[in-house]
């Protein structure tokens, strides 16, 4: 058995002994695959997580940053009371199209907002404060979607940046492609920016080997 098979055989189990069987997300996922778009949406005990995280905050703006077909926004959204709101930013009309379908689908068109463009034009079209972001999109423009994560939140705040190892790309001083050096610079500003606490944390799973810098607002 391979690692990947390894850590494919366990997610499955994780899934099947603690997540609820789920059609709303298994169609979404389905209506993504049918039209083509690329399977990296987050796992499903992932997006679970991004679900506990917005709960455990007690969110009611999330604000996110790459829907591609709207699996991890369903999961945020169901985080929210009633009157909560999620902004969702994506690049590629064909990809929204499909998102609005499956949020429509699963009965939350009223809570999430897909904005489509590409986000550093969407993001200064927005206002503050947001109780959790997720950075999910271009990984290249990294630095830029932390900076504006800051002027986007407030105290208390949490934000979430994925796939931050890609197959431990991230500490591989001769990877110099523009997504592990936008991550790299981003982790340098999470560093030097005072008003946060930040770690990091490698996972492995169905979606391989990968992780998550997860960033507290403590002013
Ligand atoms: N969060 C999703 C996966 C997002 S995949 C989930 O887990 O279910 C990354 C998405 O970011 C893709 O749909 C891609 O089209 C989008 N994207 C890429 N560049 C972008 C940009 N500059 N602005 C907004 N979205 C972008
Ligand atoms: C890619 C993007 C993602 O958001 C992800 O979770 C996995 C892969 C990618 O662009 O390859
Ligand atoms: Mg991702």
């Amino acid at each position: 058995m391979s690692d990947q098979q390894l850590w494919t055989a366990v997610d499955d189990y994780l899934v099947s002994a603690l997540l609820p069987p789920d059609p709303a997300l298994d169609d979404a996922l389905r209506r993504a695959t049918d039209a083509g778009l690329p399977e990296i949406a987050v796992a499903p005990n992932q997006g679970r997580l991004l679900n506990l995280i917005a709960r455990v905050r007690g969110a009611r703006r999330v604000l996110e940053i790459g829907t591609l077909g709207g699996y991890s926004t369903i999961w945020l959204a169901r985080a929210l009371p009633q009157d909560g709101r999620v902004v969702t930013l994506e690049f590629d009309p064909r990809h929204a199209a499909v998102a609005r379908e499956n949020i429509a689908a699963a009965g939350l068109a009223g809570v999430v907002e897909v904005l489509v463009g590409p986000a550093l034009e969407t993001l200064p079209t927005l206002t503050g404060p947001f109780d959790v972001v997720f950075v999910d999109a271009d990984k290249d423009n990294n630095p830029a979607y932390f900076e504006w994560a800051m002027r986007l939140t407030a105290p208390g705040s949490v934000i979430i940046i994925d796939n931050v190892v890609r197959g431990g790309r991230v500490a591989d001083p001769d990877d110099t492609s523009p997504a592990v050096v936008g991550t790299r610079r981003m982790h340098e500003l999470i560093r030097a920016e005072s008003r946060v606490a930040a770690t990091a944390v490698q996972t492995v799973g169905e979606k391989g080997h990968d992780g998550f810098t997860l960033v507290y607002r403590e002013a």
